[in-house]
């Protein structure tokens, strides 16, 4: 239950990267011993990993944000589909068991409500260092009695594939580059700590990475990049309201395009060293953007953004180019009263005065925040359902915006009657 019209202030503590502790966890595998993670957000895909590492046979246990990884009984191959079908993520173990056994099974990932999330890249990767690949039952069978180095172009840049063929290829034998690599900073995390682990890479973070094999990894002690996601959201959900909040420990400069777009909508930004205090005077100024892969406008702050826009000043063109299918949540922030039109991979939103309270769904970890932030600014109390979305990704996020002043508070979820 969100009520709105309250500013957010005060500070809110970043998080540890969701999109770079899942491979961090996955890095882990192809180390013999007791790999320890730190800034690993307690969120529900996270502890969902840990079961993937422990149906591996690893030892996996939490002390706060702290992770420890024993895999010296890390026999395991086999991914089942009841954790792939809880994260689709779970695929990421792909390239470190290739690496560390030769072998993997895996269960094939669904779509999701943002698109099919193929992982043809992955396979056509993979298959270029030598892996065969069989599927049955809804089940992808990987051997690669020698994983080598290879050449290989990614039609996309895209970040599960980079980080897949990445963990293989540090194992392999010989020399790999990934051509039009992605350049998350989630790569550079996950490159960091396989560097730190013995591995040969240069270049992570440009589209052209280079990698060495090497034979054995280290375990070590790796701290995981706050997450510029949530921060991001923290930061949006602080302008929609006009409020002024700051963030801690958090990278300005992962951040770089979404703090000039939220600059150009009439927010104040100062950035620190480890932190960005975000202030919004007045309602918002529309602003036209396009997602991209980075350095582009994140595709995962699409919906958080959307939410501020639908309250703006002004008409603002918005187009998300990197899933098929992430627009299917503004049918609910149009029942909140937004006025937003999609055509393919376009939206058009007209800036209302204000949105109404309505009952509505998280349909997945971002839409789910937008819904909230879209929330935090309407007149009345929304109901937000299916809230085990936003648990994914975030950590007590309505405790974290009560905390900076929201009147939000979470009641037992009723299955939604009427919400087909
Ligand atoms: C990662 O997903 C993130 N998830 C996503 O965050 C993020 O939106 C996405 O990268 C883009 O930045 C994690 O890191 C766990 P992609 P990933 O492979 O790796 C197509 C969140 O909310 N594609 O870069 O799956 C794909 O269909 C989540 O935190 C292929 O066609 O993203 C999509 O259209 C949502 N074939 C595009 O590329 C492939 O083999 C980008 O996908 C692989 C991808």
């Amino acid at each position: 239950m969100v009520s709105g019209g309250r500013r957010l202030s005060g500070s809110v503590m970043v998080g540890g990267a969701k999109n770079s502790a899942l491979k961090l966890m996955a890095a882990a595998l192809l180390a013999e011993g007791t790999t320890v993670i730190e800034n690993v957000p307690r969120i529900v895909d996270c502890l969902t990993m840990g079961e993937v590492l422990e149906h591996l046979g690893a030892g996996v246990q939490w002390e706060g944000s702290t992770l420890t990884i024993d895999t010296s009984n890390a026999a395991g191959v086999e991914t089942p589909y009841e954790l792939v079908r809880k994260m689709r993520a779970s695929i990421i173990v792909l390239g470190p068991l290739l690496a560390r056994h030769g072998r993997a099974r895996v269960a094939m990932p669904g779509g999701c409500n943002i698109g099919s999330r193929k992982i043809d890249l992955h396979v056509r990767g993979f298959e270029r260092m030598g892996v065969q690949f069989s599927s049955e039952h809804g089940y992808l069978e990987a051997t690669a009695p020698s994983l080598r180095g290879a050449f290989v172009t990614l039609d996309f840049p895209s970040v599960g594939a980079t980080e897949n063929l990445l963990m293989a290829a540090v194992g392999a034998t010989g020399r790999t580059v990934i051509e039009n690599a992605a350049r998350e900073p989630e790569i550079q995390d996950l490159a960091g700590m396989l560097v730190e682990m013995g591995a040969k890479i240069d270049g992570a973070g440009s589209t052209a990475i280079e990698i060495e094999g090497v034979d054995g990894f280290e375990p070590v002690r790796h701290r995981t990049i706050p997450d510029r996601v949530e921060a991001g959201t923290f930061a949006l959900a602080a302008c929609i309201t006009q409020g002024d909040v700051m963030l801690e420990d958090a990278r300005a400069d992962h951040l770089d395009l979404v703090l000039d777009k939220l600059n150009d909508a009439g927010a104040q930004i100062e950035a620190g060293e480890r932190s960005i205090r975000v202030s919004m005077p007045e309602r918002a100024l529309a602003v036209d953007l396009v997602t991209l892969p980075y350095p582009g406008f994140p595709t995962d702050l699409q919906p958080q953004i959307m939410s501020l826009l639908s309250v703006a000043r002004g008409t603002s063109i918005l187009t998300e180019n990197v899933f098929e299918s992430r627009f299917m949540f503004v049918d609910e922030l149009n029942r909140m009263g937004a006025d937003i039109r999609t055509e393919g991979h376009h939206a058009v939103i007209r800036g209302m005065d204000r949105l109404s309270a309505a009952p509505v769904r998280a349909l997945d970890i971002r839409a789910g925040a937008a819904m909230i932030i879209a929330a935090l600014a309407a007149d009345g109390t929304t109901e937000v359902f299916d809230l085990y979305h936003v648990d994914r990704g975030y950590e007590d996020f309505d405790a974290r915006l009560a905390a900076l002043g929201a009147d939000v508070h979470r009641e037992r979820e009723p299955s939604p009657a009427g919400l087909a």
